[in-house]
């Protein structure tokens, strides 16, 4: 990869898990009236035909890793479980009280902290209380999150009798320098031993996430990560670029220096080296930062053009309304965003007073809409298309104009109607969402608001 490109394109960048993103969100049009009546129209647009999804945090983490940039929160106090699922079950109550008639669960991603911080028997009845005045769906996609240092079998048995297939942990990287640097000691046996259980139990889908750009983290280290994760075989694997972004508050990225993190250039050799060898075993990347084998859901979603993405990353197929809940959970119902609460504090203090926990949200315009479906396009297929580029840019001249220059450096074919990325453009697909994005163009960031793109 020509070092002009890196410097040239390496910005700080979205990583377009929603468009717009979550900084450019006008909280001022969104109020919750509106939020309620998008749900109950997405709901009856499409609850019978493909069903819903909900994303469900769960925040609470025994040990901080200090490059962590989740929503999260520190304790040993296990006595936390309780209250929290009961509040998650109250927040549920208010969107059912909504609905006509009862949803149809297609799909459930339990993301964190840590999920399996929960007792297996509690996140079971949590589940079963969600599952009381709903129908899940067939063959639904349900997912968790994992930390190989705390998943136990119960856990993995639990979820699976609840209709779990898939399930990613972290991983990060298994160098012992790397582990210490970012507080977060984790032998290759814990990892080894829970993908064991999760395949002998009946998993269809194991993942795992990597990440590149750590503090101290040589070339070696990715190759040796690689190899060793290889040796598991699992179906699917995130290789992430370490987000840097100490400066969001109450992150906890601290315990190294910036000058202890890998370099631009360096970053980039760990991106494209371990990418190559990852390809060279047989994994298909197949989207922003994902690979999976050819055997995987995701891998024929991708092929037959069905993947869709969305805050909780690539998904097999789409539904329209996603409910959040939970502490910073987002919700989607293709109109608008809603996000919650940040704080348990003030989560538990909205359910009090028996209110939807939302602290703020973004009603998309058309525009929004337009941009949203080509950004959209290219994380998922690395391509889009118009049939007129009048009404689908109205800064038509600036967007070409990008797209232009990015065709001169070989990341993207630009035709008449149509947008390919390249091969060599791949790893630019965030620079090349930009050149869509509006919002950002219009209203260039004064301060740090996104991580660097590559
Ligand atoms: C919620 S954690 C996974 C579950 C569990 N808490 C664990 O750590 O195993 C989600 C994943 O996000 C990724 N992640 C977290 N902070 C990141 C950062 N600053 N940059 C890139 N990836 C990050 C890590 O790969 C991590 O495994
Ligand atoms: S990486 Fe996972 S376990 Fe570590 S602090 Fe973040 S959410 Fe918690």
């Amino acid at each position: 990869m020509a070092s002009h490109l890196i410097s040239k394109y390496n910005v700080p960048g979205p990583r377009y898990t929603s468009y717009p993103t979550v900084p450019y969100w006008d909280n001022s049009q969104f109020s919750q009236r509106e939020w309620i009546s998008d749900t109950l129209k997405s709901f009856e647009q499409s609850n019978a035909s493909e069903g819903i999804s909900l994303y469900i945090h769960l925040p609470f983490c025994e040990s901080l890793c200090t490059f962590c940039g989740c929503n999260k929160r520190i304790t040993k106090n296990h006595n936390v479980e309780t209250p929290y699922l009961e509040s998650l079950q109250q927040e549920w109550e208010l969107y059912l009280a909504m609905f006509p008639e009862k949803p149809i669960i297609k799909e459930i991603h339990l993301g964190g902290g840590t999920p399996t911080f929960f007792a297996p028997e509690n996140l079971a009845s949590m589940l079963r209380g969600i599952f009381r005045n709903a129908t899940v769906a067939e063959n639904p996609s349900f997912s968790f999150e994992g930390h190989p240092n705390n998943t136990t079998e119960e856990h993995l048995q639990a979820l699976y009798d609840l209709g779990f297939r898939r399930v990613s942990f972290g991983v990060q990287d298994y160098s012992p320098t790397v582990q210490k640097a970012i507080h977060r000691i984790q032998p290759f046996e814990n990892v080894k031993q829970v993908t064991d259980w999760a395949r002998k139990i009946g998993y269809t889908s194991v993942s795992h996430d990597l990440v590149f750009g750590l503090p101290f983290q040589r070339l070696e280290d990715i190759f040796d990560t690689i190899e060793k994760t290889i040796s598991l075989q699992p179906d699917r694997l995130a290789f992430y670029s370490y987000a840097h972004v100490p400066w969001i508050k109450g992150n906890g990225q601290r315990g190294f220096k910036d000058e202890d993190v890998p370099k631009d250039a360096q970053k980039r050799e760990m991106y494209e080296k371990g990418k190559q060898l990852l390809l060279d075993k047989g994994y298909i990347e197949i989207g922003m930062d994902h690979f999976a084998l050819k055997s995987d859901s995701l891998y024929s979603s991708y092929k037959n053009n069905v993947m869709h993405r969305n805050f909780m990353g690539y998904t097999s197929s789409k539904t329209q309304l996603m409910i959040g809940l939970g502490v910073s959970s987002i919700g989607d119902t293709w109109y608008s965003f809603a996000q919650n609460e940040k704080t348990i504090e003030d989560y538990y203090l909205a359910l009090e007073q028996n209110k939807l926990p939302i602290v703020r949200g973004h009603i998309l315009n058309e525009e929004d809409l337009i941009i949203r479906k080509h950004i959209l396009d290219l994380m998922c297929h690395f391509r889009t298309s118009w049939e007129n580029p009048d009404k689908y840019f109205p800064e038509i001249t600036e967007t070409v104009q990008s797209l232009k220059e990015m065709e001169k450096d070989g990341l993207v074919v630009l035709n008449q109607n149509n947008i390919q990325v390249t091969e060599a453009g791949k790893p630019y697909i965030r620079n090349i969402c930009m050149a869509f994005d509006l919002r950002l163009k219009r209203n260039s960031p004064e301060t740090r608001l996104f991580s660097m793109a590559i």
